[in-house]
């Protein structure tokens, strides 16, 4: 039905710009294709050929990547990688700009709420069909994960009350909530703290700007959204974080040091993961694949062009405790009374 040439090229750039750079695996294979790749690769990115940036050869960086990428994505997996744009960063580089909160230190009290066992989670869960997750965002190269990862729970819980889909400034918890917030590291129980008694004002009055500022209170003058409280789900409880994602989208912390995170296109990221809480994002639904496999839905906040839209799939109810790449160690909710 597209009648017009032009319409269709337009298209083709919003297709472009939202699922971003596409390649075919055997670009992948030779010392020739691989090069042309990586200057495609930079022009998308609008970044220099050849930068050696902290004395690395950003080229090899990119090779071992893609070699690595291509070795896992042969092995057909329940899950497949891509040079997406942390294609030219070391793992330690990646872990270093993208560890995002300070959360280790668990000091986390027995809730019972979710234990309840009244509670019967359905098979599956998507609270996006509910209408109650606003678009993928990005942090860009701050490490705010800990504020999106508590808006996106935030907007959930408030939408759920009122059925309004609202999206919460992410920038008044970096500039506003505490000074252990900022974009190396935060605490999400301290932004839930901050809703608590402050409340959050929307994205359009004090949007995202991707540096800490001064808390400005004149944008904080924008219309408020307030949460009663805020409580932990039981931890390493995969049980208790599912009735608690049966309720509402729920921040959960994840290891993100392994490449299958880092590199993750599509589908559902099982096998080894380590269990050190270094990323926050939003758990907002569950379900079993085709083949069985059960897994978690999770926003990421890593901009539409990451993963499966911006989301990703991590595998559910596996023997360790933790759950894969300890999505079950420590997840937050906040608790909001239906207004009347
Ligand atoms: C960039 O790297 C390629 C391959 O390593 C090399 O042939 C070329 O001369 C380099 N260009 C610059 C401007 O350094
Ligand atoms: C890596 O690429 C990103 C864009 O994807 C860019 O912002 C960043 O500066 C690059 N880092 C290095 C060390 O080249
Ligand atoms: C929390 O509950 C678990 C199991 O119900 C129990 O083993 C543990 O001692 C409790 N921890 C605290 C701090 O009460
Ligand atoms: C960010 O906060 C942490 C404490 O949570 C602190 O150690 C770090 O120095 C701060 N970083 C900046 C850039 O202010």
């Amino acid at each position: 039905m597209i009648k017009h040439p032009l319409t269709f090229l337009f298209l083709l750039f919003l297709l472009q710009s939202v699922w971003g750079f596409e390649y075919e695996e055997k670009e992948l294979e030779s010392e020739i294709s691989l090069r042309k790749l990586y200057k495609r690769w930079s022009r998308h990115h609008n970044l220099p050929l050849n930068v050696t940036k902290q004395g690395v050869n950003r080229y090899k960086v990119f090779k071992i990547n893609a070699k690595y990428i291509l070795k896992i994505n042969k092995m057909r997996l329940s899950y497949s990688l891509k040079l997406n744009r942390f294609a030219n960063l070391t793992l330690s580089e990646f872990v270093d700009i993208h560890t995002c909160i300070s959360e280790t230190k668990t000091m986390i009290t027995n809730s019972t709420d979710y234990q309840l066992t009244d509670v019967k989670p359905p098979e599956s869960v998507d609270w996006r069909k509910q209408g109650a997750v606003t678009e993928v965002k990005n942090q860009r190269g701050c490490g705010s994960c800990w504020a999106f990862a508590t808006v996106a729970a935030v907007e959930g819980m408030n939408f759920i009350r009122t059925k309004r889909l609202v999206s919460l400034s992410a920038q008044e918890l970096l500039d506003c909530s505490s000074d252990r917030n900022n974009c190396t590291r935060g605490v999400r129980r301290l932004a839930f703290e901050y809703i608590k008694t402050k409340g959050i004002t929307t994205e359009t009055h004090y949007p995202y700007k991707a540096i800490k500022g001064l808390c400005d209170p004149l944008k904080k003058k924008g219309p408020r959204v307030t949460i009663d409280s805020y409580t932990f789900v039981p931890k390493n409880n995969e049980l208790a974080l599912r009735r608690a994602v049966a309720r509402q989208p729920v921040s959960i912390g994840i290891d993100p040091t392994s490449p299958s995170f880092r590199f993750y296109s599509k589908g559902i990221i099982t096998g080894k993961c380590g269990t050190v809480l270094g990323h926050a994002m939003a758990a907002i639904g569950y379900g079993t694949d085709k083949d069985g496999t059960k897994y978690w839905l999770v926003k990421n906040s890593y901009g539409p062009e990451w993963g499966e839209g911006g989301y990703v799939r991590i595998e559910r109810d596996i023997l360790e405790k933790e759950g894969r790449c300890g999505i079950a160690k420590r997840a937050i909710y906040p608790i909001k009374t239906p207004v009347r």
